[in-house]
């Protein structure tokens, strides 16, 4: 199975000359080493810098997400601020990330507001990275797979108001949904949970989601949060653990090409 190593940049680089460096030293370094099929490789830059990156990778190998889209229009509108999955997809990106903790914690973002934003990637033809995952109080309280499952209901909300109303929606979810584990006590912070943790979250979810629709192929479930060149091995390793979703470490390329190498051997491994 094809690995998913997704670099999200979150507010960086700063500067168009820096987002230029770096993929600069990203494709020079994805062509030098002639990166195989096992490993898919997509990046989400900034709103602003959306357009011209996806202009540079159009002939390449590497797919450009957004990673947000508005929740009140998929296409246009008096929504000041706003940019909706009809002009990302205008801008050249054919995936967005969708739930990131941080757009939940800073912005409030609520079951509604992400069933609406799911909704709009797939009317619009975008791929969805999903990322759920609970806070450090909650893994404490051991209360992570029923904040998972709130998460989740999302998902399975979408489908049922899909049935119902748009049925090609569903097939868009079956075809162009990736979920991602994120623990928010592990973006950023250099803690991680253990490869057996990560397995047992990873089933659940996988389980969950088939649950909601049996015709569903199987999930594809991404690993998040403090994800660098030491530990990239060991998640790759585990069948559970489908590529991985990572910041800091996708902002220099050598980091993000060798934490994709780790998934891609890994894979290659499991499919001999
Ligand atoms: P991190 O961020 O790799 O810097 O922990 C991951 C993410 O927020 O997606």
């Amino acid at each position: 199975m094809q690995a998913w190593v997704i670099g999200n940049w979150k507010q960086n680089p700063a500067t168009t000359k820096d987002v230029d460096a770096l993929l600069d030293t990203l494709l020079t370094a994805v062509a030098d080493d002639n990166t195989s099929n096992v490993c898919q490789l997509m990046v989400a830059p900034s709103c602003i810098h959306l357009a011209s990156v996806s202009a540079r990778l159009q002939n390449t190998s590497i797919l450009t997400a957004a990673q947000d889209i508005s929740a009140l229009s998929d296409s246009s509108g008096a929504y000041t601020g706003d940019c909706s999955a009809q002009q990302v997809v205008d801008a050249g990106a054919t995936w967005t990330i969708l739930g990131h903790s941080e757009r939940r914690q800073y912005h409030q973002e609520s079951h509604e507001t992400l069933l609406d934003k799911l909704s709009h990637a797939f009317t619009q033809g975008l791929g969805v990275v999903y990322c759920i995952g609970e806070t450090q109080t909650q893994y404490d309280n051991k209360q992570t797979f029923s904040v998972l499952d709130d998460q989740l209901a999302v998902i399975k909300d979408l489908l049922i108001k899909s049935k119902e109303q748009a049925p090609e929606l569903v097939q868009r979810l079956a075809e162009r949904l990736i979920i991602a584990y994120e623990p928010v006590w592990a973006i950023g912070t250099g803690k991680v949970p253990t490869v057996m943790e990560v397995e047992a979250t990873h089933q659940h979810i996988k389980e969950t989601v088939a649950s909601f629709d049996t015709t569903l192929p199987a999930m594809m479930v991404l690993y998040g949060g403090s994800v660098n060149t030491d530990n990239a091995d060991s998640f790759a390793a585990s069948p559970m653990i489908d590529g991985a979703l990572v910041g800091g470490a996708s902002l220099k390329a050598d980091s993000f090409l060798a934490i994709a190498h780790a998934f891609e051997q890994a894979k290659n491994k499991e499919t001999l």
